[in-house]
């Protein structure tokens, strides 16, 4: 079936569409609908484990000795396989291990994990028991791992001794002692994998050795839940520095995935899949983790970076070796490979008869980045569009349903199960090559999220401002054939280097500063990373050292929220442009930082702020040479 047929079929009988695609996975209680209508549900009466279904059955296929998960870690020297036996011994245990801990089904475990194997047996542990992982990326500082403590309320944390960033061990343990002492929630049990780069004085009475428990358990077995329950909680940044906890369905996010790796990626049973991401993001949870594992594909685990670790040709050594079919990255990773080896003879250097595409997202591809690569790989390269809230590409070219035509600029086309629309401000659709507010007709397809944990308001609110629709935050427009391009967002979310990180968050830790009066983050275009955060500050009369301020509040920004939300610059200002209500025009100083043209509203309270401002951005950029 080719695309159109395939899109057709999804949006004429989806109830057919996705319960034959529901056919793709084993379940214990096979549903007999796919979706109820009045709950916005799918699949309420199927009953699933998901773990059976990204390793147990595999085994039981006979695919046992196939490698399952590659771990390949060049910041470490290490690599290892797992086959599919391997991993189910290594699940099942830690499973056990989790029992032990007193993890029943329901139960949050959060888990703050470097890329190391036993970050994945753990999620597909916490699946296998019924109990709800929420994993926080490991560049997350103690104060955002409080907040989803606090939130979630785990029984038990899973950690290790250290992460590794080039040049640097990051000690784990201090950081989430810090986070259990700022909580309000203390969980009872905290496992710690000690790792041979740096190991950690555990804290008695609570902190658990992870080999000791792991090879004190015994193995378990799946415990089928309802299709219906959360899988898991994934934190995502939202407008204010509350984070919104995405719940994922089971068998919803299963059968979406399983559709996902066929019919977008064109992958099946035996090939290798490699999503140069963290699991942190979920991009790990569906790609590294879930995904390629539902498929019966070789999954690799990639602790490192594009570039320095130790150099721009790691990506095409890997696929050489490992024999890759399809990876997956964000853009900037191509951005800084290419600023390393602007002429490709790393690229030139690997067999890369293996690899049938590349996709990227997590932000906008910019077209000279993509023809780059394109042109130097001599494959498809495949831009698609999704967000933490979705779980799988809702924009694509589905390169598994023979899909090749790449507009570079454009995300793709409407994956099926989708329907995109764009509207303007007043709730009216807009012509073809019109950008306006990017939403989706609801029920969304299934996979997407269905609830936010602890927070009914923000979900409800997600899909209030253009009833029936989902809100997704993004401008777009939709091309007369089709093809939507992904403008930028809507709201006060930035993306560096594919992390997606709130500027009103950033805002209140500058504002905390025992100096600042006011202050404004607005996201800056960066050449390697997408965009960078820029703030601007005006401090109280008579304030001191602006240089020793701009180093605390860099410092208290990487404290607070992590080392990814680095601002590029702060500058001291003597004025923030307001209207006269008071709203600061964030659209001015984000025009002003990206030499944009500048509109000044009607509603401006002091049209002289922005010359001021202008001159004093003139003054410093001089100033810092
Ligand atoms: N734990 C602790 N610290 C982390 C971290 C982690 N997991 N990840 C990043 N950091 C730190 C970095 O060490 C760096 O610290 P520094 O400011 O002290 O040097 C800071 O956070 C910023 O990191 P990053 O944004 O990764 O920038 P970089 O300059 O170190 O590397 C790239 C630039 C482009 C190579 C890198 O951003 C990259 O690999 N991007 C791909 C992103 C990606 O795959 N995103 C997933 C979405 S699909
Ligand atoms: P996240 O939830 O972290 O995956 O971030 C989702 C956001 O990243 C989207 O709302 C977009 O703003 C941006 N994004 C993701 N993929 C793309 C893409 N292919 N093109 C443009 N923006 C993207």
């Amino acid at each position: 079936m080719d695309y159109r047929a395939v899109l057709n079929a999804a949006e004429n009988d989806p109830e057919a569409f996705w319960l034959d695609a529901a056919r793709a996975l084993d379940w214990d209680g096979f549903p007999a609908t796919a979706h109820d209508g009045d709950g916005d549900l799918w699949f309420p009466d199927g009953t699933i484990n998901l773990c059976h279904n990204a390793v147990d059955r595999h085994v039981a296929a006979g695919r046992g000795d196939q490698a399952a998960l590659i771990y390949e870690s060049p910041i470490t020297g290490k690599s290892a396989s797992f086959s599919f036996r391997e991993l189910l011994g290594r699940v099942s245990r830690t499973a056990g291990m989790l029992v032990d801990a007193g993890v029943g089904r329901g139960d949050r475990v959060v888990i703050y994990m470097p890329m190391v194997p036993e970050a994945v047996f753990a999620m597909l542990a916490c699946a296998r028991i019924g109990a709800v992982h929420s994993v926080v990326f490991g560049g997350f500082a103690a104060p955002e791992l409080a907040k989803r403590i606090d939130d979630c309320q785990p029984v038990c944390v899973l950690s290790a001794s250290c992460g590794l960033e080039p040049g640097r061990t990051i000690a784990y343990k201090p950081l989430l002692d810090h986070a259990i002492e700022l909580c309000t929630h203390k969980p009872d049990s905290v496992i710690v994998l000690q790792r041979d780069e740096l190991r950690a004085e555990l804290t008695p009475n609570r902190d658990i050795d992870w080999h000791a428990a792991f090879f004190a358990a015994r193995p378990v077995d799946c415990v089928p839940v309802r299709s219906t329950d959360p899988l898991y909680i994934l934190y995502t940044s939202g407008t204010t520095g509350t984070p919104k906890g995405v719940v994922r369905d089971t068998g919803g996010y299963g059968t979406a995935l399983a559709w996902s790796m066929e019919h977008i990626y064109g992958v099946g049973a035996g090939d290798v899949y490699w999503a140069a991401s963290d699991i942190g993001w979920v991009v790990g949870h569906s790609y590294i983790v879930y995904g390629p594992l539902l498929a019966g594909c070789t999954s690799v685990l990639f602790e490192g970076k594009p570039v320095g670790t130790p150099d721009a040709g790691i990506f095409w050594r890997l696929i050489d070796k490992l024999r890759v079919k399809v990876l997956f990255t964000a853009p900037t990773a191509i951005r800084a490979i290419r600023r390393a080896d602007p002429d490709g003879a790393f690229i030139a250097q690997s067999d890369l008869s293996s690899l049938q595409a590349l996709f990227l997202a997590g932000e906008r591809a910019d077209p000279d980045t993509l023809n780059w690569i394109a042109d130097l790989l001599h494959k498809p390269v495949i831009d698609h569009w999704w967000q933490t809230e979705i779980g799988w590409p809702a924009i694509a070219t589905c390169h598994g349903l023979g899909e090749s035509e790449i507009r570079p600029g454009s995300a793709g086309r409407a994956v099926p199960g989708f329907r995109f629309k764009v509207q303007d401000d007043n709730h009216r659709e807009v012509d073809a090559d019109k950008v306006g507010n990017l939403l989706i007709e609801q029920p969304l397809p299934p996979g997407a999220f269905r609830a936010l944990w602890n927070n009914p308001e923000k979900f409800a609110a997600g899909f209030a401002d253009f009833p029936g629709h989902y809100t997704s935050g993004d401008a777009g427009m939709i091309d007369a054939d089709g093809f939507i391009h992904i403008m930028g967002r809507t709201d006060d979310i930035i993306n560096v280097a594919g992390h997606r990180l709130s500027t009103g968050q950033m805002e209140e830790v500058v504002a905390a500063h025992p100096q600042a009066v006011e202050c404004a983050v607005v996201g800056a275009a960066d050449q390697l990373k997408g965009e960078m955060a820029v703030a601007f500050v005006v401090t109280r009369p008579d304030s001191g050292d602006r240089n020793a301020i701009r180093k605390e509040l860099v410092a208290s920004i990487r404290e607070n929220i992590g080392p990814i939300a680095s601002p590029r610059s702060v500058y001291f200002v003597d004025g923030l442009p307001k209207t006269r209500s008071g709203k600061i025009l964030r659209n001015l100083l984000r025009a002003i930082v990206n030499d944009e043209e500048i509109v000044v509203p009607q509603t401006i309270e002091d049209p002289a702020v922005i010359d001021a401002l202008i001159a004093q951005l003139a003054g410093a950029e001089a100033a810092s040479g």
